[in-house]
């Protein structure tokens, strides 16, 4: 098999962990991509000199130059900004639609026929953005988010009950932010309903705990946001597409009717495979469920609604 090729738009915290994970994977090549001047060089030179000793034959490489990413297959998108202090969220939001939208735009122009991971946020908006300005199938842009919440989901009840992390599977719908809905009934240990191993009070304040996840490390990080689980959850994408595994995941994914929506990206299990997303799965929810699905959808069409202003 030719060897993949994984450009990674962003060498800041979740770029440069995506590169490293991706790296030590052995994905492919990787190209580092940012605006400033040697950080995207430095860390792809860094992450290249420790191949030797992970015993890996990945190239990774950092530049300002998007020549450089030409015939890329996959596409991380980790470029943004976080809030500060004294801006609005519409500044925050009209900034990162314009850099998220520029840095996909180039991108798609060296590799029309990648698929796009997008992981800056408002992550749910910021796939849409992604889409309006590549004009690309939306079955070929897709967002990271699902993947992370349950993620976390999964590791507190595995810390909770004292078993594998491997063994919990579990399920979190929605978009990224308060209003994800993580689904108790689709959550099993080995098979084994999770309401066998804790009370329906306690998994609340689990489900609770997921909902606050990424604040959770805001507020103990006090400098930024989290990046290890989030960058190892866009190379768990970037892996099913890339060697076409067809895993069942959930992503933000562009709704045709699905779930009762449509030309909107938001949190769904959907199979990932080489061209994209081929299928988003439609689980049974019951009228709470989907309640809370509409909600989320629904805080996501409002952001759209206002970044339709800035496109
Ligand atoms: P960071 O600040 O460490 O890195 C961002 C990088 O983007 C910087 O190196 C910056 O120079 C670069 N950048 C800015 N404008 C650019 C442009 N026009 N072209 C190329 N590069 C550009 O931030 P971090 O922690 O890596 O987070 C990145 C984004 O990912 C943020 O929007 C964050 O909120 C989001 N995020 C999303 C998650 C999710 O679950 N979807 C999880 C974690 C982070
Ligand atoms: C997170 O959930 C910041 O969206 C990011 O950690």
């Amino acid at each position: 098999m030719p060897k993949k090729k994984l450009t990674v738009v962003g060498a800041g915290n979740v770029g440069a962990s995506v590169a490293a994970y991706a790296s030590a994977q052995e994905l492919g090549d990787i190209v580092l991509v940012d605006i400033l001047d040697g950080v995207p060089q430095g860390k792809g030179l860094d992450l290249y000199e420790a191949t030797p000793v992970l015993g890996v034959d990945t190239k990774v490489t950092g530049t300002n130059n998007y020549e450089d990413t030409v015939n890329s297959d996959v596409i991380i998108i980790t470029a943004g900004i976080a809030r500060k202090p004294g801006m609005s969220r519409d500044d925050l939001l009209s900034t990162n639609v314009r850099i998220v939208g520029e840095v996909a735009e180039k991108a798609a122009k060296y590799s029309p026929n990648a698929i796009l991971i997008v992981v800056s946020n408002p992550l749910d908006a910021m796939v849409y953005t992604a889409w309006k300005k590549t004009g690309f199938d939306p079955r070929k842009i897709l967002g990271m988010a699902g993947v992370l919440d349950t993620a976390r989901f999964r590791s507190f009840i595995a810390q909770e009950i004292g078993v594998s992390v491997e063994d919990i599977h579990a399920l979190v719908l929605g978009g990224h932010g308060d209003t994800m809905v993580p689904l108790t009934r689709y959550c099993f240990v080995g098979g084994v309903p999770i309401d066998r191993f804790i009370s329906p009070e306690r998994l609340e304040e689990i489900v609770q705990r997921t909902r606050q996840g990424g604040a959770e490390i805001v507020g103990l990080l006090k400098t930024g946001s989290a990046y290890y689980a989030p960058a190892s959850s866009a190379v768990q994408m970037a892996r099913s597409i890339l060697f076409d595994k067809k895993r069942l995941l959930p992503v933000a994914a562009y709704l045709n009717g699905e779930y009762g929506e449509k030309g909107i990206f938001v949190g769904v299990p959907a199979i990932l495979g080489e061209s994209g997303v081929e299928k988003v799965v439609e689980v049974e929810l019951t009228p709470d469920e989907m309640s809370g699905f509409k909600k989320s959808a629904q805080a996501v069409k409002e952001l759209v609604k206002e970044i339709d202003r800035f496109l």
